[in-house]
């Protein structure tokens, strides 16, 4: 061998080996002591029970696990006192101190719970969404826990899915800029303060493309698609720096993702150069033996060899990998590349410093729930909400009003937080009519429970999973709705609460069927007949299918679960303390028949039309355009749009544009507009969407003000990925559009040459 050569093989042997180290020299001492067990340990992660659990097992022995050094981390366990005890375990009776990492799901909330993710992203405003995630990870760090199971960034156009309340939506750049916000108020810019968590991205990845909506379920999609469409927000999160990832459980490709080496390890690591560790999703590595991949030794190797680093509650890394060991079919490298992660995110959080730092007993009372916390989630929800609509300008309400307030949800506390919010209580939840009451004394208001939130005693038992959501009354339905009838004929104005019970989305909760339970159809005709006003506040997880309320002369106020402020929210602005201003995350599907409906849809060679054509891409039932838009929701007040302007009529590849529209508040009260920019790539080597959201503001107008808002659009917004998956752009013409929504038609072009 030539001389240059061994330098040059010296030099990448000196470079691989200094690359598969860790930099931190405090993580290298400590393996260059672990036994192989010790390792295998920390890979561990385990929930002692006392919280909820969302798979079949619960760990057992844990205490005595941790003494012998076979556990990394737990979750479900909360307090800094209960958190001390544990974590006293580890660093007092194990053989190596060394700290548990604590793990939660604290996806919109601690304590005092936000509204569901679906609608906080409603409220298309970045710098809440962070304040959200801050104020989590204040209330979280100050309960014990340094490690927190979100952002989930799952892209879902499936309404059926129940998880579709846990995300931000249908967009892959709305829900980017969802994920980096939220990886920022989480761990902040010291992730070793005692204030800031680690965040892990979760679930990668496609877990929203779950077919037929049924949670859980296969996923297959091409490259193309995954790449344009649905990778970006976990993508946005690990260029933002977040510090964790866990797998997902649907299968990619015919691989579970908790054991696909494609997506752990060459597209996690190598495409995007994440540095951080993978979970696995609640023992999605045994239940690779489900998806038929073999027994637990065989799906526990196939995992650690794919790159996943930690096993949640299954514990099939702790009672197999040594095996494996032994007979060649995983590597010890492997299993220390794994534990050297999970050590690198323990020193990160500085847990080796100080394991109790997150155990401070005196901060729970000054940090949860606190008064201010309280008007953040106040402030949040009342932006979270969406205005349908607004029939004969009803809304706001006049403070004295005369209200006949009915539903089964508009006097309780049991369904105003939402689904997945383990850690919130009930118990401080505002319900809608004691907020009506606080925001308006003067008003009168009765209250008459009107319906059932459903008359399904076998479906009610399903959603009473995690405590009594839906009550079937003793009452019968006629008795229910005659009192309600009464009440709305002395009244104003009738406001009915009515959708879904906070259990009917979420984690295994997907529906066939996304309409208002019938019994409070009843409900909504009587209460229509009567003539009155009437104001739907609807409740949901997910986007509904409202297409025969839409069309009755009724106001619409959509409010997901609002979380711990509920009611006050909702007073705010149904009295006008606060314009409403969010907007749409998801397209409003006609019926389940045009589900999958968003608003990127490709245009087909055979362009669909609003009436029918024959030989078209069209149904012969419905439209092709979804009940209401991605983007859509109503103000108090009027927002005109004109002089739209771009800076350049052509560009050259690789650069971007200006684009300025002004904006008018023509109403009479101040208020938010989102101003929305799409981008349609006329021509190109792939078939492209027929528009994609590329820019948003979002701007506060007083009554009579003008704006201008100015978009400086970058080279990276005229980009895709080509069948090479190659980011690119191609020159052509796109058309560029700026409106209230995604069906806007006001555009400019622009050549890229
Ligand atoms: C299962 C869920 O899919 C995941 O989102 C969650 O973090 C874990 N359970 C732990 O609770």
């Amino acid at each position: 061998m030539k001389k240059n050569s061994i330098i040059v093989l010296l030099l990448f042997t000196i470079i691989t080996v200094t690359a598969q180290q860790s930099s931190i020299p405090e993580v290298e001492e400590l393996l260059s002591k672990m036994t192989l067990e010790e390792k295998i340990g920390q890979l561990n992660l385990l929930t002692p029970g006392g919280g909820v659990a969302t798979g079949a097992v619960v760990s057992e022995n844990v205490e005595a696990k941790i003494k012998a050094g076979q556990v990394g981390g737990l979750f479900g366990v909360a307090g800094p006192d209960r958190v001390r005890q544990a974590q006293e375990i580890a660093v007092k009776n194990s053989r190596l101190k060394i700290p548990l990492i604590i793990g939660s799901d604290v996806i919109h909330g601690y304590k005092t719970t936000f509204p569901i993710p679906l609608g906080i992203s409603c409220s298309w405003d970045m710098g809440l969404v962070e304040q959200v995630a801050r104020v989590a990870a204040t209330e979280a760090t100050a309960d014990g826990i340094c490690w927190n199971f979100s952002p989930m960034v799952d892209i879902a156009r499936d309404p059926r899915w129940g998880r579709i309340a846990e995300g931000a939506g249908e967009d892959p750049y709305l829900g980017s800029q969802v994920a980096i916000a939220m990886v920022k108020g989480y761990q902040g810019d010291d992730l070793a303060a005692s204030n800031t968590m680690m965040a892990c991205v979760k679930h990668l990845a496609l877990y929203g493309a779950a077919e037929a909506g049924r949670d859980y379920n296969s996923v297959d999609m091409s490259r193309v698609k995954m790449f344009n469409q649905y990778l970006p927000p976990y993508q946005a999160a690990v260029d933002a720096g977040v510090g964790s990832a866990m797998s997902s459980f649907n299968d990619i490709d015919g691989i579970p993702a908790t054991g696909n080496k494609w997506l752990l390890t060459d597209l996690l690591r190598e495409r995007w150069g994440f540095k951080g560790f993978v979970v696995s999703d609640y023992t999605s590595v045994n239940e690779m033996i489900d998806h038929g991949l073999g027994d637990l030794q065989a799906v526990s190797a196939l995992a650690l060899k794919a790159g996943l680093d930690m096993d949640m509650v299954g514990e099939g890394f702790l009672t197999t990998l040594k095996k494996s060991l032994e007979e060649g079919k995983v590597t010890e490298e492997e299993i220390t590349v794994a534990c050297r992660r999970i050590l690198e995110a323990k020193y990160k959080l500085g847990l080796f410093d100080d394991p109790f730092k997150y155990n401070d007993s005196s901060r729970p009372a000054k940090d949860i729930l606190s008064a201010e916390h309280r008007a953040i989630a106040r402030k949040v929800a009342a932006h979270s909400f969406v205005l349908l609509k607004n029939e004969n300008d009803v809304l706001p309400l006049a403070k004295n009003a005369k209200i006949a307030l009915i539903g089964a949800m508009a006097n309780e506390k049991n369904n105003m937080l939402g689904t997945w919010a383990p850690t919130g209580d009930i118990q401080y939840a505002v319900p809608i009519m004691e907020g009506l009451k606080a925001v308006a004394p003067q008003a009168s208001i009765s209250y008459a429970k009107g319906a059932n939130i459903t008359d399904d005693k076998a479906l009610a038992e399903k959603i009473n999973v995690f405590g009594l959501r839906v009550t079937v009354d003793s009452k019968t339905s006629e008795a229910m709705l005659k009192e309600a009838l009464d009440n709305a004929a002395k009244a104003d104005v009738v406001v009915a609460v009515v959708g879904e019970a906070s259990e009917m989305t979420g984690e295994a909760a997907s529906r066939t069927d996304i309409q208002i339970p019938e019994s409070q159809k009843v409900l909504i005709r009587a209460l229509v007949k009567t003539g009155k006003p009437v104001v739907l506040v609807l409740m949901s997880g997910r986007p509904m299918d409202i297409s025969e309320e839409f069309a009755l002369p009724v106001s619409i106020l959509q409010i997901w679960h609002p979380g711990v402020e509920a009611g006050n929210a909702v007073a705010d602005v149904l009295f006008g303390d606060y314009n409403p201003s969010g907007r749409l995350t998801t397209s409003w599907p006609r019926n389940v028949g045009q589900i999958p409906v968003y608003y990127s849809m490709k245009i087909t060679g055979r362009p669909g039309t609003d009436t029918f054509q024959k030989f078209r891409s069209n149904y012969l039932d419905a439209p092709n355009s979804p009940l209401i838009p991605f983007g859509y929701g109503l103000s108090y007040t009027d927002f005109e749009y004109s002089g739209l302007k771009i800076s350049k009529s052509e560009i050259g590849l690789n650069s971007g544009v200006q684009v300025s529209v002004n904006v008018k508040n023509t109403g009479d009260r101040e208020g938010e507009e989102v101003v929305q920019l799409y981008i349609r790539d006329v021509v190109r080597s792939i078939t492209p969407p027929s528009r994609e959201l590329k820019a948003f503001k979002k701007i506060l107008l007083k009554s009579g003000e003008e704006q201008t808002v100015t978009f400086d659009l970058k080279p990276d917004s005229f980009k895709f990925y080509n069948s090479e998956l190659e980011f690119i752009a191609e020159p052509g013409t796109f058309e560029i559009f700026v409106g209230k929504d995604a069906t806007t038609d006001r555009k400019v072009t622009v050549e890229m040459k």
